[in-house]
């Protein structure tokens, strides 16, 4: 990363990272907002994950974003945690403040953010569906608490693990007035959902996660986290079923929103971002 002197420091820190879009999302919000923001990607060995944050802390970085493989190792070096990144287990977002490090967690909030305001489905009151009970799904279930949707099924091909995410969540589930219940597959309920979240990693080797079709119906809609030029698997078998797909680009741009909101106190405006990454995503590759 090249330093200049006039912007402050951020990156995304990964293994492997070179493919990441934090760069270009928050180099477009820099641009933006007017935020003298300098950010870029940081490879780290899988055993040296703090050893290259303090050396980025110590040139003088005030923020990383977190991926893979280091969320848990980011939720540990933290000196603070907010309750999300608390509730999640992992953290997505460092910020380097005068007293400690904060983290944070924006998946979550990123992907309500999509579905309420990019696809304009409310999740309050809503019927919704949990496909997964890894850490994906575990950031995300707290800020879909927070919305007070009506139901709230976890199931994953692990049913104990989706159990253990109903008893963590079942107080935050009360006080949203949110019935919370999980397991596996068996534990989906009759009747269409009103929203059915894709949360394993069964995207990446074209898998479908086991789910009832009746939980699909029209009115429903199918938000897989994994995106692609084309539509997931997942999002062709929901189309069969009458569903209206969406993929998770726009949890991507949406949760690089809310980091850049937590390092600088500035919102940007996401839909030109995004609608310049769909852009990007789906042309025609050169030949
Ligand atoms: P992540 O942090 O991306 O959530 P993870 O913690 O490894 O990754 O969790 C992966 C999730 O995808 C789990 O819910 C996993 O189910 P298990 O807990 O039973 O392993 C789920 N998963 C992965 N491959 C799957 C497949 N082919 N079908 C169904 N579920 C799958």
């Amino acid at each position: 990363m090249s330093g200049n002197p006039t912007r402050e420091r951020y990156a995304v820190i990964g293994n492997p990272v070179g493919h990441s879009k934090s760069p270009f999302i928050h180099g477009r919000f820099a641009a933006q907002t007017g935020e003298p923001v300098e950010y870029g990607h940081l490879l780290a060995p899988l055993d040296a994950f703090v050893p290259h944050v303090r050396a980025f802390i110590e040139a003088g970085g005030r923020g990383l974003n977190v991926t893979v493989p280091f969320k848990l190792d980011a939720h540990a070096f933290a000196n603070m945690l907010s309750p999300r990144a608390a509730a999640a287990g992992a953290v997505n977002t460092l910020r380097v403040d005068a007293d400690g490090i904060y983290g944070d967690n924006t998946d979550g909030v990123g992907l309500v953010r999509d579905i309420e305001v990019n696809l304009g489905v409310s999740l309050k009151g809503a019927r919704i569906l949990l496909l997964g009970a890894g850490g994906a799904a575990r950031g995300v279930v707290l800020p879909m608490l927070e919305r007070a949707p009506h139901t709230l099924t976890i199931v994953n091909r692990t049913a104990q693990k989706a159990e253990a995410l109903v008893y963590q969540f079942a107080q935050a589930a009360s006080g949203a007035h949110c019935r919370l219940t999980g397991g596996s597959a068996r534990a989906i309920e009759a009747g269409r959902y009103d929203v059915i979240v894709n949360a394993t990693a069964g995207s990446l080797d074209a898998s479908l996660p086991e789910c009832d079709d009746c939980a699909f119906g029209n009115g429903t809609l199918a938000y897989d986290m994994m995106y692609g030029a084309h539509p997931t698997i997942f999002m062709q078998h929901a189309a069969k079923l009458g569903a209206r797909g969406a993929d998770g680009l726009g949890m991507l741009v949406e949760q690089a929103a809310e980091s850049f909101y937590v390092w600088r106190g500035v919102r940007p405006d996401s839909a030109p971002v995004l609608a310049e990454l769909r852009a990007l995503l789906t042309a025609p590759s050169p030949a």
